[in-house]
């Protein structure tokens, strides 16, 4: 049993007071874990785009204050009443979606969306008694998709860790704790491409690249990245990326376009130019355009595409652009809360498939120990993912890469 068992430990957490604001970081008390808990010391942590939402609250339901970070791995420092298969000093990965393995989701071979633990985006306070364990001089600071790695220790309930080999390298393996493992298994387990067909993925981030990895290891034989920011492009050869598409490329009919002198046909043009702006400019639904690109490019579509962008143009795209009769779309990126889907019905009835997944559809505890062991054995590697590193009173500029499209990911030391 550790020294600190059963006590509250103070330690540095970064904390999210008010949205779109620097973390701060703080001395926090961390309470001990309760019933299925345990608590957890954080060596590294991530960033990934999910935690910038939440932290933008944008398009999200902002919870404030908050401890967010959800990519990491760490060390079981203690565990609370009914915990028997975590004890301290396992080396283990936390997980923002979890699994009981007891309700119906569990015992499916097909869900990972676990009835008790599956993502909750809103909560902010443990299942078992509706509390936080974080507190400043007895203020509560609210916890994040269960998770919270953003602090030096934290709680989090025993369903949401997947114990690991204990030589794995907690500084690269944290990334399969959420962006890695789910850029995979979108591909490997949710899409499935055969040996020999084409992919689409939207978004080249490191949840894209990891469905680009994905694509490759199935033998994909061409591997066609989508990103609005062309810096990605050069990257993503590193990952088996064989044909990029900057949906901004396909803007030129705007210029191109000369005025009628017929007046109708001048507002025709006007009210086109004015939708192609609010297309480029993310204020409405694209058109297709770059869809028919791929379209085009593929004879037909695509066989397989997989959205990993968080934008409703982009997941409008991935699905209008794979073949009919037989290509499946999967969504990956987490949607604004207001967001709606739009599409006619007719492309669902000419035989194409749409899907989405968190996780990848690994389940936590039972996949991820096997997923970091294809890791140990060469079968996956992670380092190309890392592009950045800073100590833990550097995480802001983590956030700053993040936005300026600079980092894939950037893992942060809680040590320093
Ligand atoms: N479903 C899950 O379980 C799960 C898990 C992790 C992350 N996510 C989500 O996956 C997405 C990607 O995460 P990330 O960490 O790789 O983010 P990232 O910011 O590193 O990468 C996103 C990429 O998408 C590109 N992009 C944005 N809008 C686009 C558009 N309209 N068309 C083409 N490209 C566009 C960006 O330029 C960027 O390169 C986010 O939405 C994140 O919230 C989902
Ligand atoms: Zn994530
Ligand atoms: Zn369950």
């Amino acid at each position: 049993m550790s020294s600190t068992a059963g006590q509250v430990i103070r330690c540095k957490a970064a904390v999210a007071w008010e949205a779109g604001k620097p973390l701060v970081i703080e001395q926090v008390e961390v309470a001990p874990p309760q019933v299925n808990e345990v608590r957890l010391k954080i060596l590294f942590t991530a960033l990934c785009h999910t935690d910038v939402y939440f932290w933008e609250a944008k398009g999200q339901t902002p919870v404030f204050p908050r401890i967010l970070g959800h990519e990491a791995g760490g060390i079981v420092e203690s565990v609370g009443e009914g915990v028997t298969d975590l004890k301290p000093g396992d080396h283990v990965l936390p997980v923002f979606t979890g699994e009981c393995k007891e309700c119906p989701h569990c015992l499916s071979e097909e869900s990972n969306m676990c009835d008790l633990l599956r993502i909750n985006t809103d909560r902010g306070v443990m299942l078992s008694d509706g509390k936080s364990r974080f507190s400043i001089n007895g203020k509560p600071i609210f916890h994040f998709v269960g998770t919270s790695t953003f602090s030096e220790y934290t709680v989090v309930h025993v369903g949401c860790v997947a114990k690991i080999n204990p030589e794995a390298p907690l500084d690269k393996v944290c990334i399969l704790s959420c962006g890695i493992s789910t850029g995979l298994g979108a591909t490997l387990n949710v899409a499935k491409p055969k040996k020999g067909q084409s992919v689409a993925v939207f978004g080249l981030g490191a949840v894209g690249l990891a469905a680009a990895e994905g694509a490759r290891m199935a033998g994909a034989s061409r591997i066609i990245g989508i990103d609005l920011n062309p810096s990605r492009f050069n990257e993503a050869k590193k990952f088996g990326v064989t044909e990029f598409v900057n949906p901004k490329d396909y803007d030129k009919p705007v210029q191109e376009v000369g005025f009628k002198k017929n007046s109708l046909n001048m507002i025709i043009m006007i009210l086109e130019q004015v939708h192609r702006y609010m297309i480029i400019n993310n204020i409405c639904a694209d058109d297709g355009f770059d869809n028919q690109v791929i379209v085009e490019m593929t004879n037909g579509g695509v066989d397989r595409s997989l959205e990993c962008t968080g934008s409703i143009q982009a997941m409008i795209s991935a699905f209008e652009c794979v073949h009919d009769g037989w290509g499946v779309a999967v969504l990956v990126g987490v949607p604004n809360k207001d967001d709606a889907f739009k599409t006619h019905p007719m492309k669902f009835l000419d035989g194409r498939t749409l899907k989405g997944t968190f996780f990848g559809n690994y389940k936590p505890r039972t996949d991820i120990p096997g997923v970091v062991e294809k890791y140990m054995n060469k079968e996956l590697e992670l380092e190309k993912f890392i592009t950045h590193m800073v100590s833990f009173s550097e995480i802001n500029k983590a956030f700053d890469y993040m936005l300026k499209g600079e980092s894939l990911r950037c893992i942060i030391r809680m040590d320093g």
